[in-house]
């Protein structure tokens, strides 16, 4: 096979944070990107990195007492050790403090200088030292930064300039005659309005800090921002140097793939400086969305950064890769809650990955001595297989293609969930009873075990921990990313392949345990918020806070499921105990002039005159049911707290006819 290369590159993040959920998500779908790529037999390099010169670093490592490169290394260090426990596949880290970085992007400089495309000017304007921006007197919101609402300074200097407005008209032919080069497409036509808004040319360099990459042939100067970190697309990979040999071999990249705030300095400045330095244009720039947590922005400020080192401590890598891009559609902006990964976690990764492949390995050992069997004779479901599988690769590829992953693995558990359903209607079990139903066996366990084989090879790419797992329990040898994508054509099982059943590869998260663990978390910290309460937990001898209660929130339904509840309301018309059953009232109400009984467990809260004659509201399509030997046509609703120690019934605002809906 031709061996075609493939470069894609995350941002390189400002070493002022930690890493967050934010910087995970753009390293993380260059990560699934990168080893899918390599799966389809591509000779890929994917580069990562960080951004660490410029005022704001200057200063904050002075105000922590330190030199700015010990600053840097310790930031630095965090992002490299949260890549590896993401188990982050990159093929290059680069720092813009690295020796050959400096050098090259002071080559890169000299070059576009040397081609008349940098000036030296004068500059005068508002800046806003934390954004790095200049701004026009006419954008100060307040007379503050119009981005972060902070104090700007009135900044006068010589500096140098890039051309930037020349190559106005070529960056919009670019964006005509490479429609996909800004992705998604809504992101192109803010960007040529921005162009065509009018370009202005951009200040390169500063007089004015000393922490950044000197200018050498004008040493008052360092280069300021982009020309230093947009170039480390191409230092890392040699440019402008002798030793070029992964830029013969890999420039131009296929994606830079970005955050959303920062597309235009990819899709503006960054190939206007290409332009200018006369080498080859990136493929596509991909301006991803932003998430915000449980419905908030992420900030510093607010200090409601999501730690994936806490998700991998307490579930595992492969649970979050999985979940951040599953959960919304690349390009899009989302909310990141933690109710919605223990759910989707569950739903998806517990139950129906790891449920199939428990279930298959199970009942091969059951039925078939832990073989995998021949597939025998075919019903119309077990022709559907290989079709489904042949068309669920195809919009897989088609999707990964365009970096639409939460599709991709849609596509997978569509082939997973049919798999589950068919083992329900098919029953092995009852196949398994007689020498008829055995033919069939075989084709059915080798259906569902094939399946579980194709999704650890799509998977893998994701599941970097579980797809090899999958494989292993399966009897294969070696690992799905090694196998490849053309492996994933349907029937590569091996009939008498040995199964290997182990622990289930993703246990299901108690999502109850992990809401009360917060909630105990949770009050510990505000308690130790407090001096008071902490000095009061030291008399006491410490004892930890107490869970609050809580019922565990469920997952989201759709108005098509609600619509299955009848709801109506209901006349008490007669209320009385139940012998015998202390806890349960017996209740004849109206439905829409319609008697019904109803039983309901309510006798410790209510006196039964007490219920006569209020208008409830009952679930009028529930199926009968006997309570005590007492038949009960419906269930009246109530609310409680979680441990039952109140109870309401509930009841309507206003007397309406009885049987009225509600919804
Ligand atoms: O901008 N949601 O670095 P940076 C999604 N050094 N993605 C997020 C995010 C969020 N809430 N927060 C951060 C810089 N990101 C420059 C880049 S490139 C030559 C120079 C991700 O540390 C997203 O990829 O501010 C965003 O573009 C990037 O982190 C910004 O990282
Ligand atoms: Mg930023």
């Amino acid at each position: 096979m031709e061996n075609k290369a493939f470069y894609i590159t995350t941002p390189i993040y400002y070493v002022n944070d930690l890493p967050h959920i934010g910087h995970s998500y753009t390293t993380i779908a260059c990560d699934v990107m990168a080893r899918y790529k390599r799966l389809a037999g591509f000779d890929v390099y994917f580069l990562t990195g960080t951004d660490e010169h410029g005022q704001k670093i200057e200063r904050m490592a002075e105000s922590k007492g330190v030199a700015p490169k010990a600053y840097c290394d310790e930031i630095a260090g965090a992002f490299r050790r949260l890549w590896e426990r993401l188990d982050i596949s990159n093929d290059g880290f680069v720092r813009t403090t690295d020796d050959y970085h400096v050098r090259r992007v002071q080559k890169i400089f000299k070059r576009i200088y040397d081609n008349g495309d940098i000036y030296k000017d004068k500059y005068e304007g508002w800046y806003c030292t934390p954004c790095e921006s200049f701004w026009p007197e006419g954008q100060l919101v307040d007379g503050n930064c119009p981005d972060c609402g902070r104090k700007v300074e009135w900044t006068e200097e010589e500096a140098y300039f890039f051309k930037l407005s020349k190559y106005a008209d070529r960056l919009l032919k670019l964006y005509e005659d490479k429609p996909n080069f800004i992705q998604p497409a809504s992101r192109k036509n803010e960007m040529v309005a921005f162009i065509k808004s009018g370009l202005e040319d951009l200040c390169v360099s500063r007089t004015t800090f000393k922490w950044g990459v000197p200018v050498d042939f004008d040493g008052k100067h360092v280069v300021y921002v982009w020309i230093d970190a947009l170039s480390n697309y191409i230092t890392k990979l040699g440019f402008p140097e002798e030793d070029d040999e992964l830029y013969r071999r890999y420039w131009p990249a296929d994606f830079h793939v970005v955050g959303k705030e920062i597309v235009r300095f990819h899709s503006v400045i960054w190939p206007a400086l290409l332009m200018s330095l006369g080498i080859d244009l990136p493929g596509s720039v991909f301006g991803h969305g932003w998430w915000t947590a449980e419905g908030e922005k992420i900030s510093k400020s607010k200090g409601n950064m999501i730690d994936p080192g806490k998700y991998i401590d307490e579930f595992g890598s492969d649970q979050i890769r999985y979940f951040v891009l599953r959960e919304i559609s690349f390009g899009q902006d989302g909310d990141f809650s933690r109710l919605n990964f223990l759910h989707r976690t569950n739903a998806e990764l517990a139950n129906d990955l790891g449920n199939l492949l428990s279930r298959a390995t199970a009942m091969i050992g059951k039925f078939c001595e832990g073989l995998v069997p021949l597939p025998g004779s075919f019903d119309d479901m077990d022709r559907e297989f290989e079709p489904l599988a042949t068309e669920v690769l195809a919009n897989y590829v088609k999707a990964m293609d365009r970096l639409d992953f939460q599709s991709a693995f849609g596509e997978v558990l569509r082939l997973v969930g049919r798999a589950n359903k068919y083992i329900d209607e098919a029953a092995p079990w009852s196949l398994a009873k007689d020498d008829a139903g055995k033919e069939r066996l075989g084709t059915v366990l080798y259906n569902v075990a094939e399946t579980c084989r194709v999704a650890a090879i799509l998977l893998s790419p994701v599941l970097t921990k579980g797809a090899p797992e999958i494989w292993r329990q399966l009897g294969l040898e070696g690992t799905p990313a090694e196998a490849g994508l053309a492996a994933a054509k349907w029937g590569g099982l091996v009939p008498g392949t040995e199964v290997r059943r182990a622990e289930p590869v993703y246990p299901r998260i108690d999502v109850k345990a992990v809401l009360e663990r917060d909630a105990v978390e949770k009050a510990d910290k505000e308690a130790s918020k407090s001096k008071e309460a902490a000095a009061k937990a030291k008399e006491s001898k410490k004892e930890p806070a107490k869970a609050p209660a809580v019922d565990e929130p469920m997952p989201l339904i759709t108005i098509d499921d609600f619509a299955k509840i009848e709801l109506r309301t209901a006349e008490v018309l007669e209320a009385e105990r139940i012998e015998g059953a202390d806890k349960l009232l017996k209740l004849t109400v109206s439905v829409g002039g319609k008697q019904r009984q109803i039983v309901a467990g309510i006798a410790k809260f209510y006196e039964p005159a007490e219920l006569v004659g209020k208008h409830i509201v009952i679930v009028a399509n529930l199926q009968p049911a006997k309570l005590r030997g007492n038949i009960s046509e419906g269930m009246l609703l109530a609310a409680s707290t979680p441990g039952h120690e109140q109870l309401a019934v509930l009841t309507v605002d206003k007397p309406l006819p009885s049987g009225s809906r509600a919804k």
